[in-house]
């Protein structure tokens, strides 16, 4: 079995004395309830005071990105190194990155590799622009990254993949439900092919774009999506809190 997870990818929100703030209401609500990992990604320049904050609590911290060295002349880049034992997650290969800073599949591939070197779990995006979906070209997208940014990973590792289509993220138009989960599940197929099916059924599978507490319901009801990557709605208590609280009750309920 497979443990849902919610992810909230804060993205450049929040100052310090903010993400504290948020942290610690997020905390007192969401260790209240279990059976399912909850997990915040604050900016970097949070991470300390958050791990501070979450100390003894149930909910787990992750990083938005990384580099690939563990140190040296890299101006501005957080390494592996300086994350391990701060997170337990890395967000890498988000469409934000891939779009405003180049990163491509080889990057996000290297990246992988290493974020696994020093024991960090991987969350690591796909999903297809606009045009390539009004093309009938998603699945021929998501192949391509998932081969590429799994190019050399071997098989059973805890990996986390958010399907997030970028035409759903930050727009307020979700994909529907069904059409999430058959991507989904497309990917799952493509990791046994790359793989095996049983490192394929290891590996939780998440939807990402404009996720609320309003339709959550949608995607979590589904049996092939493992939860979700939340950006917008995870910057406030009471959405993230009911959109882990509905997560939970559905999955349960399919069990
Ligand atoms: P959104 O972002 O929920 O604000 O659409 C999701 C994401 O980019 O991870």
């Amino acid at each position: 079995m497979r443990i849902p997870l919610i992810a909230g990818n804060w993205k450049m929100n929040t100052t310090v004395a903010e993400a504290e703030k948020l942290a610690s209401s997020l905390r007192d609500i969401l260790d209240k309830i279990e059976g399912i990992e909850k997990v915040l990604c604050p900016p970097f320049i949070s991470l300390t005071t958050l791990s501070e904050v979450l100390q003894g609590s149930s909910v787990k911290l992750g990083a938005q990105n990384m580099y690939f060295e563990a140190r040296g002349a890299y101006t501005g880049e957080i390494s592996p190194l300086m994350l391990k034992g701060l997170v337990e997650f890395v967000i890498l290969g988000h469409s934000e990155r891939r779009s405003y800073f180049g990163e491509t599949d080889e990057l996000v591939n290297k990246k992988v590799q290493v974020a696994l070197d020093f024991g960090l779990k991987p969350i690591l995006c796909v999903g297809e622009r606009l045009e390539e979906n009004e093309a009938g070209k998603t699945e021929q997208v998501i192949t391509r990254q998932l081969k590429g940014s799994l190019a050399n990973i071997e098989p059973g590792i805890d990996l986390v993949i958010a399907y997030e289509p970028i035409w759903a993220i930050g727009t307020g138009k979700a994909a529907d439900g069904i059409t999430a989960a058959t991507t989904i599940k497309f990917i799952r197929d493509t990791l046994a092919n790359l793989w095996d099916s049983d490192a394929a059924q290891k590996v939780r599978l998440l939807y990402g774009g404009s996720v609320t507490g309003n339709n959550i319901a949608e995607f979590v009801s589904q049996p092939e999506i493992d939860g979700a990557l939340v950006g917008g709605a995870s910057l406030k208590t009471n959405e993230f809190s009911s959109i882990v609280g509905q997560s939970v009750a559905i999955k349960r309920q399919g069990t």
